[in-house]
């Protein structure tokens, strides 16, 4: 063998043999454990539910994980969307649908509704079900896509769930949303905004965690003015804003978040602004 063909092979071993470093140094910083393949909303939920499970009972332990006040937290829902227009007969996709707040509130009013519901842990999705009438249907995801065709659904809501995910995921979603939706079909989800007093003290308790340098659960923000910018971006008109303490709908009363009612519009997404 030629010194230079030696040469080329020590130096391909040597460039083979680095990249797997670099490789192994990208995954321990991307997951300090090094074993975390799963995105970090799965992570963090799974984390909670079998925490909850090992404290509580599981009614309340379901109830918990989602933010408790089970039946009036899913009454509340259900008027908010009847509020903006949901009929018997329309298809409603229940995105990050949790243990099913919204599924049983709607099938103690036997709603008839093409109801599909969406969530990354499975012992969440078993309780909704239990809970929702048999038609239901139910799917879990780790995707940063929607399972669903084209064009699938009449309304599409996500309650507290863009509060726990990186701006850049719920934008994903929200493009992703859109396909799903008819033309002129609604997107509801509420929020968390810094001009809504109500909310500083669950920024506090994020702040006092990062003080001790304990990992918060990720409580994201997102202000309108930004919520405006993704609509023109990716084609949505807005519908509504409605603060976490306002409650047009009436009975049970506000939501807790404040929510975005947005509307597929005819306009075509920005080009560009999405799938870079
Ligand atoms: C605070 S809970 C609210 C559940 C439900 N929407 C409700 O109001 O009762 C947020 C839920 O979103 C789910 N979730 C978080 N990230 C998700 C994702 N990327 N895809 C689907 N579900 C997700 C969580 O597992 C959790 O059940």
């Amino acid at each position: 063998m030629s010194s230079a063909v030696a040469y080329d092979r020590r130096l391909k071993a040597l460039l083979s043999r680095s990249r797997n470093i670099a490789r192994w140094i990208r995954d321990q910083l991307a997951s300090p454990t090094g074993k975390e393949t799963e995105p970090h909303f799965v992570r963090e939920y799974q984390h909670l539910v079998t925490k909850a499970l090992a404290l509580y009972p599981t009614d309340k332990a379901m109830s918990l994980v989602v933010g408790g006040n089970f039946d009036r937290a899913g009454d509340a829902q259900r008027a908010l969307l009847r509020w903006i227009g949901l009929r018997d007969g329309m298809r409603l996709l229940d995105f990050g649908c949790g243990s099913g707040r919204l599924a049983s509130a709607l099938a103690r009013e036997a709603m008839r509704i093409d109801y599909y519901g969406i969530e990354v842990d499975q012992r969440l999705l078993d309780f909704a079900k239990s809970k929702a009438s048999g038609h239901f249907r139910f799917a879990t995801s780790h995707a940063l896509t929607i399972p669903a065709p084209d064009a699938s659904a009449d309304m599409v809501c996500a309650f507290s769930v863009f509060t726990h995910l990186r701006q850049s995921e719920t934008y994903l979603y929200l493009e992703d949303i859109r396909r799903v939706l008819r033309p002129g079909g609604k997107l509801v989800f509420s929020f968390l905004e810094f001009a809504q007093p109500l909310y500083w003290k669950i920024f506090e308790e994020t702040l006092s965690k990062e003080r001790r340098n304990m990992l918060p659960h990720l409580n994201e923000f997102i202000e309108r003015n930004a919520i405006q910018v993704w609509c023109e971006k990716l084609g949505y008109e807005i519908q509504t804003f409605i603060s976490g303490d306002a409650a047009p709908w009436g009975d049970p009363g506000p939501l807790g978040q404040s929510v975005a009612v947005l509307s597929r519009s005819s306009r075509n997404p920005v080009s560009g602004s999405g799938n870079i």
